[in-house]
């Protein structure tokens, strides 16, 4: 006989408790417990009832296999990856509506002709999934398409297609019939990801599974996916801008500091692999308030423009605005102007832009941030083949930054014939290689008379 339970279930961090509770007394949100029934099996989960059990085996006896990992033939996938997919691994992809997961992963598959593939919606009918694969003008002799949200079901078609790759878009959208909560709840969506978890493990085919963001930017039942998978991949950009970029949050294969970065097309997605055309399409010369920095996400150093505006504050609280950077590292950075080189900062609003939407979360974009602020706040354009790259102290002192060989070698590429880096960053014996000018500097009083000295 099933047995059923009640519980209430915090949709925030998936905490149970038996009765209902405003608050959270585990991740303090308010109003976030929703009852949630669950019809008891003769097992514990009803995860068993798909797949047969292993039985435990001696470590000795366990055949070491050299780990193979699967080519997705795209490079910034098998970069955020840590060198393609490894085998039996359950990868999440967040991202907001709309922003391209379905595009991605359905790109991904359409190109790896060699894999047998299942592609779960649960969201468009096979109709829809067929118009967008005309669109990116891709075809597979054997992508099988389902459009499904039964557990259940699912696993029937694995089993009877026996596919190499499996994408569920989304997670969100399954259910499973043991348990009578709405799909997308958290008691559902931990089921499900821990049902798909298992069967990763136990036939090392590897599962895709998209994921919705709620409005804090979090993947929407979030805590507990975090803990089942193995890998957090997040599909962000900014709407207005094409560029798109899959930021690894958790990554059990590979390093979490890497970035994918890919441009949405009318036929999909194009891998960037030089981020430094994010910037270098504009001409900017002669404008005031533009700094190129030089940055550096994972092991791969990118050029990238930074623009402020200063303008005398209207009103008594003088405005801060960023995008693409943290407002209190601002801030701080203003605090720094001020003191350093006395400009009167607080009676002036700064906006900040960092150009194609791009999260830079690197501190050496520090020292061209202050220097496009000033930039902008005397009116003198920085010269146009200048970059810079620095970390700027709580006193004004420019700080040593980390791959600094990597950041002039970029620089040099793209055609820059002065670079604006930390004093003793570099040695002497270093410094002959190089060909463009390296100016360094230790204050930032001194980059900025090289850079506005008229
Ligand atoms: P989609 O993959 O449906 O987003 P998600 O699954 O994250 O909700 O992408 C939808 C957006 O992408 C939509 O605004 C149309 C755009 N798009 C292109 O610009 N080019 C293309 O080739 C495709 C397939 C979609
Ligand atoms: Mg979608």
């Amino acid at each position: 006989m099933a047995k059923s339970r009640t519980v209430f279930v915090c949709q925030n961090c998936g905490a149970e408790s038996p009765k209902w509770i405003g608050k959270c007394p585990q991740c303090g949100e308010w109003n976030t417990y929703v009852e949630e029934v669950i019809k008891k099996t003769s097992q514990s989960s009803a995860t068993n009832s798909y797949l047969p059990h292993q039985k435990p085996v001696l470590l000795s006896a366990v055949e070491a296999t050299e780990e193979i990992r699967i080519d997705t033939l795209n490079k910034e996938l098998n970069r955020v990856l840590g060198g393609g997919l490894v085998p039996g691994s359950l990868i999440l992809i967040g991202g907001e509506p709309g922003i391209g997961k379905s595009t991605l992963v359905l790109q991904i598959i359409l190109h790896l002709k060699s894999k047998k593939t299942l592609y779960v919606s649960g969201e468009e009918s096979i109709q829809q999934i067929k118009l967008r694969a005309e669109r990116l003008q891709l075809h597979h002799p054997s992508c099988y398409l389902a459009s499904e949200t039964a557990l259940t079901q699912i696993f029937d078609d694995i089993q009877e297609i026996q596919p190499d790759l499996v994408v569920i878009d989304s997670i969100q959208t399954i259910s499973s019939d043991t348990i009578e909560s709405y799909a997308g709840s958290v008691s559902q969506v931990r089921e499900c990801a821990l049902a798909f978890l298992k069967f990763c493990k136990t036939t090392s085919t590897p599962v895709i599974l998209i994921g919705h963001i709620n409005k804090e930017g979090n993947i929407a039942g979030p805590k507990v996916l975090e803990h089942i998978v193995d890998t957090i991949l997040q599909f962000e950009g900014d709407r207005h801008y094409m560029y798109r970029i899959l930021r690894p949050i958790k990554n059990r294969f590979g390093d979490t500091s890497e970035l994918g970065i890919f441009e949405m097309l009318h036929n999909g997605l194009r891998e960037v692999s030089n981020p430094s055309e994010l910037l270098l399409s504009q001409n900017h010369e002669g404008l005031s308030g533009i700094a190129i920095a030089s940055a550096m996400e994972g092991i791969r150093p990118f050029m990238i423009e930074t623009q402020a505006l200063v303008s005398s504050a209207a009103y008594g609280m003088p405005q801060r605005s960023c995008t693409g950077f943290d407002i209190r590292r601002l801030n701080m950075l203003l605090a720094v102007l001020e003191k350093r080189v006395g400009f009167k900062l607080s009676q002036k609003d700064v906006f900040l832009n960092i150009a194609g939407g791009l999260k830079v979360n690197d501190p050496a974009i520090d020292l061209a941030i202050i220097s496009a602020i000033l930039s902008s706040n005397i009116d003198v354009a920085i010269e146009k083949h200048v970059c810079m790259a620095g970390e700027v102290g709580l006193s004004g002192e420019i700080r040593p930054i980390n791959r600094i060989q990597q950041r002039i070698h970029e620089a040099e590429k793209l055609g820059f014939t002065k670079m604006i880096i930390p004093y003793s960053n570099l040695k002497k014996n270093e410094l002959e290689k190089i060909k463009i000018e390296i100016i360094q500097v230790k204050k930032v009083e001194e980059a900025f008379k090289v850079l506005f000295k008229k």
